[in-house]
Protein backbone atom coordinates (compact mmCIF):
# COMPACT_ATOMS: atom_id res chain seq x y z
CA UNK A 1 0.00 0.00 0.00
CA UNK A 2 1.19 3.14 -0.98
CA UNK A 3 1.37 6.37 2.06
CA UNK A 4 2.48 8.98 -0.72
CA UNK A 5 -0.14 10.70 -2.98
CA UNK A 6 0.04 10.73 -6.73
CA UNK A 7 -0.93 14.03 -8.69
CA UNK A 8 -1.21 14.10 -12.43
CA UNK A 9 -1.83 16.97 -14.99
CA UNK A 10 -3.45 16.72 -18.10
CA UNK A 11 -5.00 19.13 -20.93
CA UNK A 12 -4.63 19.56 -24.52
CA UNK A 13 -1.30 21.10 -26.03
CA UNK A 14 0.06 24.30 -24.35
CA UNK A 15 -2.13 24.20 -21.48
CA UNK A 16 0.91 25.24 -19.32
CA UNK A 17 1.23 21.96 -17.53
CA UNK A 18 4.45 22.21 -17.05
CA UNK A 19 4.74 25.92 -15.26
CA UNK A 20 1.56 24.54 -12.90
CA UNK A 21 3.60 21.48 -12.11
CA UNK A 22 6.87 23.57 -10.96
CA UNK A 23 4.62 25.89 -9.04
CA UNK A 24 3.09 23.18 -7.23
CA UNK A 25 6.42 21.48 -6.66
CA UNK A 26 7.81 24.50 -5.40
CA UNK A 27 4.77 25.03 -2.48
CA UNK A 28 4.81 21.47 -1.53
CA UNK A 29 8.98 20.95 -0.54
CA UNK A 30 8.01 24.49 0.83
CA UNK A 31 6.32 22.58 3.52
CA UNK A 32 8.55 20.10 3.75
CA UNK A 33 7.19 17.31 1.35
CA UNK A 34 9.48 15.20 -0.40
CA UNK A 35 8.16 15.48 -4.09
CA UNK A 36 9.12 13.65 -7.03
CA UNK A 37 7.96 14.93 -10.40
CA UNK A 38 8.13 13.26 -13.67
CA UNK A 39 6.80 13.57 -17.17
CA UNK A 40 4.56 11.43 -20.06
CA UNK A 41 6.24 9.92 -21.55
CA UNK A 42 9.58 9.47 -19.86
CA UNK A 43 10.86 9.90 -16.54
CA UNK A 44 13.35 6.73 -17.01
CA UNK A 45 16.10 6.24 -18.99
CA UNK A 46 14.12 3.69 -21.39
CA UNK A 47 10.83 6.17 -21.61
CA UNK A 48 12.45 9.28 -22.96
CA UNK A 49 13.96 7.07 -25.68
CA UNK A 50 10.80 6.25 -25.99
CA UNK A 51 9.25 9.85 -26.14
CA UNK A 52 11.88 10.71 -28.95
CA UNK A 53 10.69 7.58 -30.96
CA UNK A 54 6.80 8.56 -30.11
CA UNK A 55 7.36 12.30 -30.55
CA UNK A 56 10.09 13.10 -32.95
CA UNK A 57 10.32 10.13 -35.72
CA UNK A 58 8.50 11.09 -38.93
CA UNK A 59 10.62 8.23 -41.06
CA UNK A 60 8.27 5.28 -40.62
CA UNK A 61 6.38 7.24 -37.69
CA UNK A 62 4.63 4.63 -35.47
CA UNK A 63 0.89 3.38 -36.54
CA UNK A 64 -1.66 4.43 -34.18
CA UNK A 65 -1.23 0.89 -32.12
CA UNK A 66 2.30 1.01 -32.27
CA UNK A 67 2.10 4.53 -30.80
CA UNK A 68 -0.28 3.24 -27.94
CA UNK A 69 1.79 0.63 -26.87
CA UNK A 70 4.87 2.60 -26.77
CA UNK A 71 3.23 5.26 -24.84
CA UNK A 72 2.24 2.29 -22.58
CA UNK A 73 5.70 0.87 -22.19
CA UNK A 74 6.78 4.07 -21.30
CA UNK A 75 4.42 4.16 -18.75
CA UNK A 76 4.99 0.54 -17.13
CA UNK A 77 8.89 1.39 -16.80
CA UNK A 78 7.96 4.66 -15.31
CA UNK A 79 5.81 3.39 -12.58
CA UNK A 80 7.65 0.18 -11.88
CA UNK A 81 10.68 1.76 -11.59
CA UNK A 82 10.00 5.49 -10.25
CA UNK A 83 6.25 6.15 -9.07
CA UNK A 84 6.01 3.19 -7.01
CA UNK A 85 8.65 3.19 -4.86
CA UNK A 86 8.39 6.99 -4.29
CA UNK A 87 5.05 6.30 -3.06
CA UNK A 88 5.66 3.85 -1.02
CA UNK A 89 8.63 5.37 1.07
CA UNK A 90 5.86 8.17 1.29
CA UNK A 91 6.79 10.84 -1.39
CA UNK A 92 4.47 12.72 -3.05
CA UNK A 93 4.49 12.34 -6.77
CA UNK A 94 3.21 14.55 -9.73
CA UNK A 95 3.27 13.44 -13.23
CA UNK A 96 3.40 15.55 -16.27
CA UNK A 97 0.47 13.87 -18.07
CA UNK A 98 -0.45 10.13 -17.28
CA UNK A 99 -3.39 7.54 -18.28
CA UNK A 100 -6.04 10.28 -18.92
CA UNK A 101 -3.72 11.11 -22.03
CA UNK A 102 -3.96 8.17 -23.62
CA UNK A 103 -7.32 7.82 -23.11
CA UNK A 104 -7.70 11.15 -24.69
CA UNK A 105 -5.23 10.93 -27.39
CA UNK A 106 -5.56 7.36 -28.70
CA UNK A 107 -8.59 6.99 -27.64
CA UNK A 108 -11.05 10.07 -28.70
CA UNK A 109 -7.82 11.45 -31.16
CA UNK A 110 -6.75 8.73 -32.49
CA UNK A 111 -9.89 6.24 -32.36
CA UNK A 112 -8.63 3.28 -30.79
CA UNK A 113 -11.12 1.32 -28.55
CA UNK A 114 -11.33 2.86 -25.24
CA UNK A 115 -12.33 -0.65 -23.59
CA UNK A 116 -8.96 -1.93 -25.06
CA UNK A 117 -7.05 1.05 -23.61
CA UNK A 118 -8.39 0.77 -19.86
CA UNK A 119 -7.48 -2.77 -20.10
CA UNK A 120 -4.12 -2.62 -21.43
CA UNK A 121 -3.50 0.72 -19.37
CA UNK A 122 -4.34 -0.97 -16.21
CA UNK A 123 -1.90 -3.72 -16.69
CA UNK A 124 0.87 -1.48 -17.73
CA UNK A 125 0.70 0.70 -14.57
CA UNK A 126 -0.51 -2.40 -12.10
CA UNK A 127 -3.84 -0.60 -11.49
CA UNK A 128 -1.93 2.66 -10.23
CA UNK A 129 -4.41 5.16 -10.18
CA UNK A 130 -3.61 8.95 -8.92
CA UNK A 131 -5.21 10.65 -6.14
CA UNK A 132 -6.11 13.70 -7.86
CA UNK A 133 -5.93 14.79 -11.41
CA UNK A 134 -6.14 18.53 -12.39
CA UNK A 135 -7.31 18.73 -16.10
CA UNK A 136 -6.09 22.13 -17.14
CA UNK A 137 -8.81 23.42 -20.01
CA UNK A 138 -7.49 25.52 -22.32
CA UNK A 139 -10.13 27.33 -25.32
CA UNK A 140 -8.58 25.96 -28.66
CA UNK A 141 -8.03 29.54 -29.64
CA UNK A 142 -5.87 30.49 -26.86
CA UNK A 143 -4.05 27.00 -27.66
CA UNK A 144 -3.43 28.10 -30.82
CA UNK A 145 -1.66 31.33 -30.17
CA UNK A 146 -0.10 30.26 -27.70
CA UNK A 147 1.44 27.48 -29.69
CA UNK A 148 2.42 29.94 -32.20
CA UNK A 149 4.07 32.14 -30.03
CA UNK A 150 6.34 28.83 -28.51
CA UNK A 151 7.20 28.10 -31.90
CA UNK A 152 8.36 31.56 -32.49
CA UNK A 153 10.54 32.22 -29.18
CA UNK A 154 11.97 28.12 -29.33
CA UNK A 155 12.21 28.05 -32.97
CA UNK A 156 11.19 24.55 -32.17
CA UNK A 157 8.92 23.65 -34.50
CA UNK A 158 5.68 21.49 -33.62
CA UNK A 159 6.40 17.88 -33.45
CA UNK A 160 4.56 14.75 -35.00
CA UNK A 161 1.50 14.67 -32.55
CA UNK A 162 0.83 18.42 -32.20
CA UNK A 163 0.70 18.48 -36.17
CA UNK A 164 -2.21 16.44 -35.89
CA UNK A 165 -4.76 18.87 -36.81
CA UNK A 166 -7.72 20.94 -35.48
CA UNK A 167 -9.97 17.82 -35.96
CA UNK A 168 -7.94 15.56 -33.39
CA UNK A 169 -7.31 18.04 -30.83
CA UNK A 170 -11.23 18.91 -30.71
CA UNK A 171 -11.77 14.86 -30.68
CA UNK A 172 -9.42 14.47 -27.69
CA UNK A 173 -11.11 18.06 -26.03
CA UNK A 174 -14.15 16.45 -25.84
CA UNK A 175 -11.99 13.32 -24.61
CA UNK A 176 -10.92 14.85 -21.65
CA UNK A 177 -13.99 16.77 -20.64
CA UNK A 178 -15.73 12.93 -20.95
CA UNK A 179 -13.00 11.52 -18.80
CA UNK A 180 -13.32 14.44 -16.21
CA UNK A 181 -17.28 14.51 -15.94
CA UNK A 182 -17.27 10.32 -15.53
CA UNK A 183 -14.77 10.91 -12.22
CA UNK A 184 -15.82 13.79 -10.76
CA UNK A 185 -13.98 12.47 -7.37
CA UNK A 186 -10.69 12.12 -9.00
CA UNK A 187 -10.39 15.32 -11.55
CA UNK A 188 -10.88 18.55 -11.08
CA UNK A 189 -10.98 20.86 -14.27
CA UNK A 190 -9.40 24.10 -13.83
CA UNK A 191 -10.05 27.09 -16.57
CA UNK A 192 -6.28 27.45 -17.71
CA UNK A 193 -6.85 30.39 -20.25
CA UNK A 194 -5.58 32.95 -17.52
CA UNK A 195 -1.97 33.81 -16.41
CA UNK A 196 0.18 31.46 -14.82
CA UNK A 197 -0.37 33.21 -11.30
CA UNK A 198 -4.64 33.22 -12.06
CA UNK A 199 -4.53 29.17 -12.67
CA UNK A 200 -2.16 28.84 -9.95
CA UNK A 201 -4.34 30.00 -7.38
CA UNK A 202 -7.31 27.20 -8.93
CA UNK A 203 -4.51 24.75 -9.09
CA UNK A 204 -3.66 24.96 -5.08
CA UNK A 205 -6.93 25.11 -4.10
CA UNK A 206 -7.95 22.05 -5.69
CA UNK A 207 -5.15 20.54 -3.73
CA UNK A 208 -7.56 20.90 -0.59
CA UNK A 209 -9.35 17.98 -1.87
CA UNK A 210 -6.34 15.23 -0.67
CA UNK A 211 -4.48 17.27 2.27
P1 LIG B 1 4.20 16.97 -23.72
O1 LIG B 1 4.87 16.32 -22.56
O2 LIG B 1 4.99 18.10 -24.28
O3 LIG B 1 2.78 17.30 -23.45
O4 LIG B 1 4.25 15.89 -24.91
C1 LIG B 1 3.68 14.66 -24.82
C2 LIG B 1 2.89 14.40 -26.08
O5 LIG B 1 2.48 13.04 -26.12
C3 LIG B 1 1.62 15.23 -26.19
O6 LIG B 1 1.38 15.56 -27.54
C4 LIG B 1 0.54 14.29 -25.71
C5 LIG B 1 1.05 12.96 -26.17
N1 LIG B 1 0.62 11.80 -25.37
C6 LIG B 1 -0.23 10.85 -25.95
O7 LIG B 1 -0.63 11.00 -27.11
N2 LIG B 1 -0.59 9.76 -25.20
C7 LIG B 1 -0.12 9.55 -23.92
O8 LIG B 1 -0.47 8.55 -23.29
C8 LIG B 1 0.76 10.55 -23.35
C9 LIG B 1 1.28 10.36 -21.95
C10 LIG B 1 1.10 11.65 -24.10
Amino acid sequence: MSSGKFITFEGGECCGKSTQVKLLREALEKEGVEVVLTREPGGTWLSEQIRTLIKDQDEDAPCDRAELLLFLAARAQLVKNVIKPALARGAWVISDRFSDSTLAYQGYGRGLSLEVISIANDFACEGLKPDLTILLSVDPSVASSRMIGRTAATKVPEDRIERAGGEFHSRLRRGFAEIANAEPWRVVTVDANGTPEKVWEEVWTSLKRIR
